[in-house]
């Protein structure tokens, strides 16, 4: 059960009741969605390269793992710490990148992650800004480790 909290504050993550979540109406349909049901989530050991943003242990962090089949994202993945926006974010930038080559994956941006999610509340549209870097670090990597020219 997802309940929709009316309070007049922006804080997303309130509280959990009984068995479901109870949200601030300043997330979209859309954020909630991928928070609750995250895709591509979890680890990937086989990935031909992993892109971070962020320090683990020590606030908001997010590692993308991509696995390239002729120069498209064949398959993605990753493992976040971080807010509801975070989660979503980095959902949303997996679904994003799948399927693209590695160039039209390098330029997805924040903003297109926050348009896809239907918009993100102000004070947290900073969140939208790991998955773009992590994805841009694990194409830049992908290019050094397998010493391709772009
Ligand atoms: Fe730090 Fe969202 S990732 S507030």
């Amino acid at each position: 059960m997802i309940a929709v909290c009316q309070a007049n504050r922006e804080d997303l993550f309130i509280n959990i009741v009984g068995s479901g979540f109870v949200f601030c109406a300043a997330f979209s349909d859309k954020v909630i969605e991928h928070f609750m049901s995250p895709q591509n989530l979890g680890d990937m050991p086989d990935a031909d390269s992993m892109g971070i943003c962020g320090e683990p242990g020590c606030g908001d962090f997010l590692a993308i793992f991509i696995k390239v089949k002729d120069n498209v994202i064949a398959d993605i993945s990753f493992l976040v710490d971080g807010c509801v926006a975070a989660v979503a974010s980095s959902s949303m930038a997996t679904e994003l990148a799948k399927g693209k080559t590695l160039d039209e994956a390098a330029r997805i941006t924040d903003q297109d992650i926050v348009e896809a999610l239907a918009g993100l509340p102000e004070h947290k549209l900073h969140c939208s800004v790991l998955g773009a870097t992590a994805l841009k670090n694990a194409i830049e990597n992908y290019y050094i480790e397998h010493e391709l020219v772009r």
